[in-house]
């Protein structure tokens, strides 16, 4: 069980399902900020230490230090696209101090999430616990199982799930209206395959989500191009052509709202170069958030496959275990950015679970820099970065 080996109950309860997290959620200290009596972890004066540090919209209020594509934040960092699933997740997660936070990502209609369980505790065979990409490892097998401990490391298998649209949409308004000052709530979002589909439809099946979330007031938004979606393990952000057509029908619907493309780790320096030319390149794309998951075979302690069903034998992992590859892409895209001359914005996320993690994410390059798996553990990191800067 989570709780008992770290000691912390994550906001996000990897002991339920999808479903329950989303209706009784979130959890642990998350829950404490909206006013919940949840068992937590986090100490009574942690919670009420970030509570009053919560930015309001008092009439003193300085201006945030820091912006975020444009938009003032008072620290750029947050929590990506994933465990916040609906409004009272984005709320708690500002109320802890995260003064970015991304909105699950959603679809253009309801879509169901894989099955129960979806996060399993990691354990790469690495002394120093660290997942290569394309490692033999990853195709051999990493041992997954109930054992969270930190520095933590998770598999993320969700099939990224999705409300309708007449449920996300007012949701997210409500989520944005939670922000305080020097806050921002990201909505993530990404095209559906369904088959049958044309290239032309699942073209315009994006721009069609762009514009559904447009409509609920957003500043900035995110694209997933790094989940499977056309078939096994296969990313929409290995397909650059694709990505750039894609970007060219959601910027004429969007206009000048910042558009942020979310990559997984790309191994190659010429074909992160040509991602970069065809969408930001062309002005389509004003900034990349990057990592998502590496992908690995996931097996239990007898080698048998870890995760239940079909396409469930390898699996995203998160966590600390990739840290070295979010550093990675960070500083090749920031040394991509001053070689071409171009400004685009870069999102640091993979393996942040301590303040110090932050910090070499911006010495990297990274504009701003996220949590997930280690923010789930670590309700507090926000604030601990706030203390350290
Ligand atoms: C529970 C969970 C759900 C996630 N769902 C999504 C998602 O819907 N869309 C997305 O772009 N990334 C998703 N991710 C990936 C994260 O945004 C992030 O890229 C990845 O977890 C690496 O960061 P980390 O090492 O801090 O966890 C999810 C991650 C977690 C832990």
């Amino acid at each position: 069980m989570s709780e008992e080996t770290t000691g912390i109950m994550p906001f996000y309860d990897v002991d339920r399902t999808y479903e329950d997290n989303y209706r009784f959620g979130p959890f642990g200290a998350f829950a404490e900020t909206l006013g919940g009596d949840a068992k937590t972890g986090v100490s009574d004066d942690q919670v009420k230490r970030a509570l009053a540090a919560a930015p309001s919209d008092g009439d003193n209020a300085a201006t945030p230090a820091e912006s975020f594509f444009g938009v003032p934040v008072d620290l750029p960092f947050g929590i990506p696209a994933g465990p916040l699933l609906n409004e009272r997740y984005t709320t708690g997660a500002f109320r802890m101090g995260f003064d970015l936070a991304v909105y699950k990502t959603v679809r253009s209609r309801a879509w169901g999430c894989n099955p129960f369980p979806n996060v399993l505790a990691v354990h790469p065979a690495s002394a120093d616990g660290i997942l290569t990409p394309g490692s033999a490892e990853c195709d051999e097998g990493v041992l997954a199982d109930h054992e969270f401990e930190t520095p933590i490391s998770i598999s993320n298998s969700f099939g990224v799930p999705s409300q309708d649209p007449d449920v996300w949409q007012p949701d997210m308004q409500r989520a944005m209206e939670r922000a305080g000052r020097g806050q921002l709530l990201v909505p993530s979002f990404q095209g559906s395959r369904v088959d049958g589909m044309t290239p032309e439809q699942y073209v315009a099946d994006h721009a069609t989500t762009a514009r559904l979330v447009l409509e609920t007031g957003a500043k900035v938004m995110e694209m997933n191009t790094s989940c499977p979606n056309e078939g096994h393990n296969r990313l929409l952000c290995h397909a650059p052509d694709q990505v750039s057509t894609i970007c060219e029908a959601v910027k004429n619907t969007i206009g000048d709202v910042p558009l942020i493309v979310k990559l997984a780790y790309l191994p190659s320096d010429d074909d992160l170069e040509y991602m970069v030319c065809v969408t930001a390149g062309r002005g389509l794309v004003q900034g990349f958030a990057t990592i998502n998951t590496i992908s690995a075979k996931l097996v239990d302690a007898k080698g048998a496959q870890a995760l239940p069903g079909a396409g469930r034998d390898r699996s995203g992992v998160c966590g600390a275990a990739i840290k070295p590859s979010g550093l990675d892409m960070v500083r090749r895209l920031a040394g991509l950015r001053e070689r071409l001359g171009l400004d685009f914005g870069i999102v640091g996320v993979g393996g942040v679970t301590e303040p110090a993690d932050y910090f070499e994410y911006r010495a990297a390059g990274a504009d701003a820099v996220m949590s997930a798996t280690g923010a789930m553990w670590n309700p507090d990191l926000a604030q601990r970065i706030k203390q350290a800067r």
